[in-house]
């Protein structure tokens, strides 16, 4: 079946960005078209920190979708990435996660590769005595993995397989650049931690819960609880202009926590728990500004995160239709004093599966998953805030969500819907 027929062959799916199709997230045929189409298409990735790859020789294997690429600081300064994939017959080349190399040895045959993923060598060659070997007209220069163009901001390693993909500035819009630098520029991470997050649902359902600047105060308790989000907080959202990228923020306004909207709507908003040691609330002043909270990402599956001192980026990897793996990597940074790299510790704690703030983020998108079952006909309803797709200082709306649909709509050939002009 050729691909290129699979969208039509999908079943409709209305002409407004406020329905999303619960089949979108069920799917096979779209998951393969999805890894050609979103991840192997005209984006950028998120591979690694610059920092992970500090000497010449160092390398680390990630995915690009379900791709296995390894990324590598060459002896001449330069990243490189590529497929983690032997030209012989498919073997991976980097078995461990990171590490250091002078080259590459596929284990299977000993086929060999530099650090820039070009084929160097083949056990063998020639034969034994002058028997068996590879063809006189076998070219090592025509195989090797594919190469993916590298390039960097605030020191991200981002990828991408498509010539098509614009440079990495031009495709996150001022804005979103902007946000990156804010939190990162300048300063030297160091990698406090790491671990990946299985969650038990379709990828794109995760990503809509990280745009999601509606559900963050009533799903998530403890904000409320302990003041540090609520929507009537000053704050907003920022859509880069294709809708891929967004930004949500918030400030502290303590003056906000009086008021009675979360009671009005008798929604819980509070809770009997108190913390037996508070500080784990207590910050430092990090930022020319007052946002306490932002959450940013980057089409199509990368997240950018400072909540308070906590700043962790997330890499979302699609393993299946309902698995997704999430890898988080959490930051400090040379500069920090002591009693400011205690602070970051204590506040990784929030964030994460068990964190305080979001560890519901972990189930609720495996509760989407498991109530569409037997429902691919329904649809989701994102209308909070309109049909709009634009930016906008109140959070109580789905913008971004939509955003996010009408690029996904459009890369993966479902219309050619076009950015709305209404808010
Ligand atoms: S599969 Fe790699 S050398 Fe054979
Ligand atoms: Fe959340």
């Amino acid at each position: 079946m050729s691909t290129e027929a699979l969208p039509q062959e999908l079943p409709a799916w209305e002409d407004t960005l406020t329905r999303v199709p619960y089949w979108i997230f069920q799917r096979t045929d779209v998951y393969d078209l999805e890894q050609e189409k979103i991840f192997r298409g005209p984006n950028w990735n998120y591979l690694c920190l610059e920092s992970e790859l500090s000497t010449p020789g160092s390398y680390c294997s990630t995915f690009v979708g379900n791709t296995p690429v390894i990324v590598t600081r060459d002896r001449d300064g330069e990243l490189y990435a590529f497929e983690n994939r032997c030209a012989h017959r498919g073997a991976l080349l980097a078995l461990d996660k990171r590490g250091e190399a002078k080259d590459f040895t596929c284990v299977y045959h000993a086929w060999t590769y530099n650090l820039q993923g070009d084929l160097t060598g083949v056990a063998f060659k020639d034969g034994v005595r002058g028997e068996g070997g590879m063809p006189a007209n076998f070219c090592l220069e025509a195989h090797g993995p594919r190469k993916l163009r590298i390039e960097t901001i605030a020191g991200l390693v981002f990828g991408t397989f498509s010539e098509d993909t614009p440079d990495l500035e031009d495709y996150l819009g001022d804005e979103v650049a902007g946000r990156i630098k804010r939190v990162l520029n300048d300063r030297n991470p160091v990698i406090l931690g790491r671990f990946t997050q299985a969650i038990p649902n379709n990828w794109k359902l995760y990503m809509e819960n990280v745009k999601d600047s509606y559900h963050a105060s009533i799903l998530h308790l403890f904000f409320t609880t302990f003041e540090l989000n609520r929507l009537s907080q000053r704050g907003g959202i920022i859509v880069s202009e294709d809708g891929g990228c967004h930004v949500s923020y918030s400030e502290i306004d303590r003056s906000s926590s009086a008021d009675t909207i979360y009671a009005d709507q008798q929604i819980r908003s509070d809770s009997e728990y108190r913390l037996a040691d508070e500080t784990i609330l207590e910050g430092f002043k990090e930022f020319d500004d007052d946002i306490t909270l932002q959450i940013l990402s980057v089409y199509p599956g990368f997240v950018l995160q400072q909540i308070q001192n906590s700043i962790a980026v997330r890499q979302v990897l699609p393993v299946s239709v309902e698995r997704t793996n999430l890898n988080w990597t959490y930051l400090g940074f040379d500069s920090d004093t002591a009693a400011q790299r205690k602070i970051r510790m204590k506040q990784s704690n929030l964030v994460g599966p068990g964190g305080y703030v979001s560890m519901e983020d972990g189930c609720v998108g495996g509760f989407v998953q498991r109530g569409i079952a037997g429902a691919p006909d329904q649809s989701a309803v994102v209308e909070m805030g309109g049909s709009g797709t634009s930016s906008s200082d109140v959070r109580i709306t789905e913008a971004s969500i939509r955003a996010f649909w009408m690029k996904y709509r459009n890369q993966m050939g479902l219309d050619d819907w076009e950015k709305s002009e209404e808010n």
